[in-house]
């Protein structure tokens, strides 16, 4: 009854212990998972699973701290692989200035080709943003018709707004467990419920108690009991409505 929008078991991490990671989450209520690409390797990778569990979805792109080595041949390929049935989405893109502020530029440039391709295909965007709030804000306020997530959304309260008013939907994760958690826990209050997704964001990102272990999708379900008793509202209708949320946005038919 829950889906991790937002999982890289394409990470090398999880080279050895797949399926008991996967087992794992399916027997912590998580019926469905996105496996994110972020580079040619992973996408590829992203794909392969997707073949092996009728439950595992895809997203392919480019993560903007990849960006500088993106070429038109690259393009070429995430084009074919997002007519892959299974590939849901376009991403992981978006900017990042905390890792790469040396090709701000052409960051810019690949996250605005794959927001092109998201709306020539009708698939959401899975948007990374770190310190670049604003560039990020800027980019994506030029189009019309945005379907995508605020992955890990880690902003204000008041960008969140913002970015819901452009048709966005806010995803959290792990930090919202997080004692320090103050904007995510904020967040977690002020979204829509129609527009509010949970994800892990695995390797990455562990919650409460397991902050700075290596991250598993079973754990989504931490950050929706967390989301829930802010909300307060329940876990089972929490999960049920960002459930639904997901499949609806990925356009994932339920017991597929
Ligand atoms: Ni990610």
């Amino acid at each position: 009854m829950l889906v991790d929008t937002h999982v890289h078991l394409n990470s090398h991490k999880f080279k050895d212990n797949l399926d008991e990671v996967i087992q794992r989450a399916r027997k912590n209520d998580v019926e469905a998972m996105i496996v994110v690409g972020y580079d040619k390797e992973t996408n590829q990778k992203a794909i392969e699973i997707t073949e092996q569990y009728s439950f595992i979805f895809a997203t392919v792109g480019f993560h903007p701290t990849e960006a500088k080595n993106v070429t038109n041949n690259d393009f070429e390929l995430l084009s074919k692989q997002l007519e892959h049935k299974k590939v849901v989405g376009v991403g992981e893109c978006g900017l990042d200035f905390y890792w790469d502020k040396e090709n701000i530029e052409k960051q810019i440039e690949v996250f605005q080709r794959q927001i092109e391709l998201s709306l020539a295909i009708n698939k959401p965007l899975i948007i990374h943003m770190r310190d670049a709030s604003e560039a990020t804000y800027n980019v994506l306020s030029e189009y019309d018709r945005l379907k995508g997530i605020m992955h890990c959304y880690s902003g204000s309260p008041e960008m969140a707004e913002m970015f819901i008013k452009l048709g966005l939907h806010i995803s959290l994760g792990g930090p919202v467990t997080f004692h320090n958690g103050v904007k995510p826990k904020e967040v977690a209050v002020m979204v829509p419920i129609d527009r509010l997704l949970v994800e892990t964001d695995s390797p990455y990102l562990s919650p409460h108690p397991f902050r700075g272990k290596t991250n598993e999708p079973s754990r989504v379900k931490l950050i929706a009991e967390e989301i829930a008793r802010l909300r307060g509202m329940s876990y089972n209708e929490l999960a049920m409505k960002t459930t639904n949320n997901a499949y609806k946005l990925f356009n994932i038919k339920e017991n597929e």
